[in-house]
């Protein structure tokens, strides 16, 4: 099976080949148009995938080695997301479908993350618990066989990524900045400034990440923003750490009740280098294995669709061209 991926469910225009589950394309066209208003503009965003989708779908093509005719099954991303950002992908793809006729089937989102670890080796097993950090969710998803997993909890209100972005704003750093704050944290010490971490139950798997936010807040207005670049790196070092001390030890309560030995990482805040080293820390301490993706399988893109994709095609899983997006799509 040779199936089309598209992803453009934020400011990601992304499409991807994937044949008989192997990764031939992964084309990933990033929104710049966003940056200058520190967030993603919702109708910027639609305008961007619908000049890029078409260009995108043709490389995805040419770098497979594949022929429109070649494809035997389309994969589009119906939720969750923003509503006009998804009816690009999601129409391209049907329409495409229509017009070669052949299976179209939806993918949610959160199943391209939660499953981005069998794209590349090596390969974790089922049953495995799976922490998603992403601009728009934060879940521990305990997955026993392709699509068998139960959410064991979630942010109550920002998620990780969001968090990361608006501290970075507040910052003056820039957009995105998951990436500004994980540069500038690697060079600061991450106890220079004491944080809250924000546990709610200590033994239940939800997140709220808002307070660390406020708390970052309340210290700049106090404290002024930092006058050297080495208080940035500090403050940016000791506000990650706080996310990640409670991401980290959450993940592996979770590992340790669910009786798993995997443990993955997956969304573009996966792609955090504190993040990365605590979980491998401390899923080594506790006799776990753990899996993250490669940069381009963390942040938003295609290749994760059409692998989801693919897995629903050859077990009869097609969608009708009927299916809506989404924006609020569960993770069901
Ligand atoms: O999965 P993704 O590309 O899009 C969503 O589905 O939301 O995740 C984007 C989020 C943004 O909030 C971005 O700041 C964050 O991932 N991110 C990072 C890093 N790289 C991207 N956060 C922390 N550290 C990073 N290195
Ligand atoms: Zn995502």
């Amino acid at each position: 099976m040779t199936i089309l991926g598209i992803e453009s469910s934020c400011d990601e225009t992304s499409a991807a080949v994937v044949k008989d589950g192997t990764v031939l394309s992964n084309v990933i066209s990033s929104q710049l148009v966003h940056t200058k208003y520190g967030g993603v503009v919702p109708e910027l965003a639609s305008r961007a995938h619908q000049r890029m989708i078409l260009e995108v779908v043709q490389e995805a093509l040419t770098t497979a080695g594949c022929a429109r005719e070649d494809l035997t099954g389309i994969a589009a991303t119906h939720g969750p997301g923003l509503v006009g950002a998804l009816l690009v992908g999601l129409n391209f793809g049907k329409a495409m479908a229509y017009a070669l006729n052949i299976p179209f089937v939806g993918v949610n989102h959160m199943e391209g993350h939660l499953y981005s670890n069998l794209l590349t080796p090596p390969v974790h097993d089922f049953p495995f618990l799976a922490l998603v950090v992403s601009g728009g969710h934060t879940m521990l998803v305990h997955v026993t066989a392709p699509f068998e997993h139960r959410v064991l909890g979630q942010t109550r209100d920002d998620a990780a990524g969001e968090a990361f972005d608006k501290v970075a704003k507040m910052l003056g750093l820039g957009y995105p900045g998951g990436p500004k704050i994980d540069a500038a944290g690697k060079a600061g010490n991450p106890k220079a400034i004491r944080f809250p971490r924000t546990w709610l139950e200590r033994d239940g798997f939800d997140f709220s990440f808002s307070g660390i936010k406020t708390a970052v807040l309340y210290h700049v207005r106090d404290n002024g923003l930092p006058a050297t670049p080495e208080g940035m790196n500090d403050l940016c070092a000791s506000f990650q750490d706080a996310v990640v001390d409670v991401l980290v030890e959450k993940t592996i309560n979770a590992a340790r009740t669910t009786g798993v030995k995997d443990v993955t990482v997956a969304g573009g805040v996966s792609a955090n280098s504190r993040l990365r080293n605590r979980l491998k820390e401390e899923c080594g301490k506790n006799g776990f294995r753990l899996f993250h993706p490669p940069m381009a399988y963390c942040m938003d893109n295609g290749a994760m669709i059409a692998y989801v994709g693919w897995m629903k095609l050859t077990s009869g899983k097609a969608s009708p061209l009927t299916l809506p997006a989404v924006a609020a799509l569960e993770l069901a």
